[in-house]
This record gives C-alpha cells, structure tokens and sequence, in this order.
C-alpha cells in the first residue's frame, strides 16, 4: 500500500512556528514515528509552499497511489486549483488539519478540499495524520 502525506505552506516550519497551536515536534520527527508504526506500509512525505507544486504532486500520484494525506495548510481555504485537482483524480484524500480551524478565526471555517476529499480529520495535533492513515486500513 502506498500513501502520500503531503503538507502545504508553513509547515516545513513545524516545531517553531506557533508551538502553541501546533506544537513542538518537528514533520520530519513525526514523520519517523510514523514510518515505524506502520511499518508494513509505503509512506511518502511532501511539503511545499507552492500551490502549483503541490498539485503537480496530486496529479503525478493521484491515479496509482491508494491514499493522501493532505493538510492543504493556509490553501485550504483560498485554492480553488487543489480543491479541483482533489476531485479530478482516483486516489481517495483524507484531509488532516493539526488544529480545530473551526474553533479558530471564521476565514479558516471554509474549505475548498473537503467537498472532493473521503473525510476530514481536524483538531487532533500531530495525531490527526495517524488518524488519517489508519482510515486506509
Ligand atoms: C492548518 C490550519 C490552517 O488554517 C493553517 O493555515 C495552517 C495549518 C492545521 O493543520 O491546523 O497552516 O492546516
């Protein structure tokens, strides 16, 4: 089984940027405890801060990969293009979000991921992406 996560803007700056909304574990760290929990899968990771670039890799895996894990970060609420490329391709998307963007400011309550996406899970910290993977099982 192979499954993306791929992470949008600022959060290549996991474990610095705000630690008290998403913590101080950095992705790549993350990232290892995830390879080691679920051992039996093939996990890929990718970040970019370039809308284009992201869905460049939504398309390159979307059509033979089995899952992604995509928090679209500050893009979800203003990218019309990946919420499009979410629903052009056959790989099921999960959309993770560290923090509960519904308890923060209004402009985070609109996603333009989730009518394309399988589900969302939201407001679990780091473990929103474990979450995330489990639902491929
Ligand atoms: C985020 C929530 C977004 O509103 C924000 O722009 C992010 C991270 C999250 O994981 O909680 O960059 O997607």
């Amino acid at each position: 089984m192979q499954i993306l996560i791929l992470n949008g803007p600022n959060l290549n700056l996991l474990g610095k940027r705000e630690p008290e909304v998403y913590g101080n574990t950095t992705f790549t760290d993350y990232f290892k405890t995830l390879q080691s929990k679920f051992g039996d899968i093939q996990l890929y990771y990718f970040q970019s801060n370039i809308e284009g670039e992201i869905i460049t890799k939504i398309q390159e895996v979307g059509f033979s990969f089995d899952g992604i894990v995509l928090n679209a970060a500050a893009y979800t609420h203003t990218s019309v293009g990946i919420g499009d490329a979410v629903k052009a391709i056959e790989t099921p998307v999960v959309e993770v979000h560290i923090s509960n963007t519904h308890k923060r400011e209004e402009y985070r309550h609109v996603s333009y991921i989730s009518p394309g996406a399988k589900g969302v899970i939201l407001g679990f910290g780091l473990q929103s992406y474990d979450l995330a993977i489990q639902s491929f099982l």
